[in-house]
């Protein structure tokens, strides 16, 4: 059998731990071949891959990013679309795609399962935004670089009496932001599902600066919107999902902070940062597990499945489920960080 593997959509830690899960099982128990379409549905829309062997899926766990590259291109948005797809995947004489990817990739590979395209699917995301799974590998890591900055970020507040804001990654859900808040004692977390206002944050802070405490810790998820400012976006330009950039409320939040109370506040972005280098302990083993069960699930023939955590274990459900929604943060867990909060 011969296999296409592509990873699409922002990168994460931990692809690569799927890629030689994957590989490794594929070739030594099953004895797949392997192609490698490389910059995600980009690879396969140009023919542009490479011949993976073994050695190919070998010394890659603790390596952040993909081997394979990744891109937000977008079928629907290119000449002949879904069709040249189809087409390059008979001219490639593959036997099943299996497609490593968030919210975006996995619905083209949704799309594609409709056209008869035998598809397995493995959820990806720091943002941990995808449906019927309990988490996604990468996340974690994101998770940890965030306290990591929370911690970082306490010391020098504490010191120069300020409050300092931290912007962390997280489109339309504030999951990273919730658990990097709770995680880092942040004093306030300001979430998209969560109509917490600035009112409200002025308030918290006021309450803590009554008790003595000059310095606050903010984190604000970059898709949470301030009412009385709209969104605040880096450009209107939309990528090819219709994704809009986000960026900057944190430093509109500082500054609203620094207006209203007098006290000094800073805003800091994290950024790319978060999705960058290392993956934890934690993502290597969620992708480790989450390679071997897409691979087992070609050797079953379950196309059009997502390989999902179900508690701790990994089950199947389909790719269908998986893109139906977005996955926002638990009310229980955002009501356990409200405790904190001020
Ligand atoms: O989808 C994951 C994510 O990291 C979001 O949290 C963020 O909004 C977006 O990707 C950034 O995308 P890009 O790398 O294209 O700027």
């Amino acid at each position: 059998m011969k296999i296409g593997l592509l990873t699409g959509g922002g990168d994460c830690p931990g692809l690569n731990a799927v890629i030689r899960a994957v590989g490794r099982k594929g070739i030594d128990y099953y004895g797949y071949e392997f192609i490698g379409l490389k910059n995600g549905w980009a690879g396969l829309m140009a023919l542009d891959y490479k011949e993976m062997e073994r050695k190919d899926f070998s010394g890659i766990l603790h390596l952040g990013g993909t081997i394979l590259g990744s891109s937000r291109t977008n079928p629907e948005k290119e000449e002949g679309g879904y069709d040249l797809a189809v087409e390059n995947f008979k001219e490639l004489n593959l036997d099943a795609l299996i497609v490593i990817g968030g919210d975006d990739t996995l619905s083209v590979a949704q799309k594609l399962h409709e056209r008869g395209i035998p598809v397995i699917g493995v959820p990806k995301t720091i943002d941990n935004d995808i449906c019927a799974t309990d988490m996604t590998f990468g996340f974690d890591t994101a998770v940890s670089i965030a306290t990591e900055a929370i911690d970082r970020l306490h010391t020098t507040a504490e010191s120069h009496h300020r409050c300092m804001v931290v912007e962390v990654m997280g489109r339309h859900t504030g999951w990273i932001a919730t658990y990097a808040g709770i995680a880092g004692g942040a004093d306030i977390i300001l979430i998209p599902e969560e109509a917490f206002d600035m009112n409200d944050v002025i308030k918290k802070i006021q309450k803590r600066m009554n008790r003595g405490k000059f310095f606050s810790i903010v984190v604000v998820a970059e898709g949470y919107q301030l009412k009385e400012e709209g969104w605040n976006i880096q450009t209107k330009e939309k990528d090819n999902f219709g994704n809009i950039r986000l960026g900057g409320i944190g430093d509109l939040v500082a500054r609203e902070i620094e207006k209203r109370l007098g006290i000094e506040s800073r805003a800091v972005v994290l950024g790319h940062v978060q999705r960058g280098g290392t993956p934890t302990a934690y993502d290597r083993i969620l992708g480790t597990k989450y390679g071997i069960a897409a691979v087992d699930l070609v050797n079953e023939g379950k196309f059009g499945m997502m390989t999902s955590l179900q508690g701790t274990k990994i089950r199947a459900v389909t790719i269908e489920e998986g893109v139906k929604e977005s996955k926002t943060v638990d009310k229980e867990t955002y009501e356990i960080a409200k405790v904190f909060f001020g």
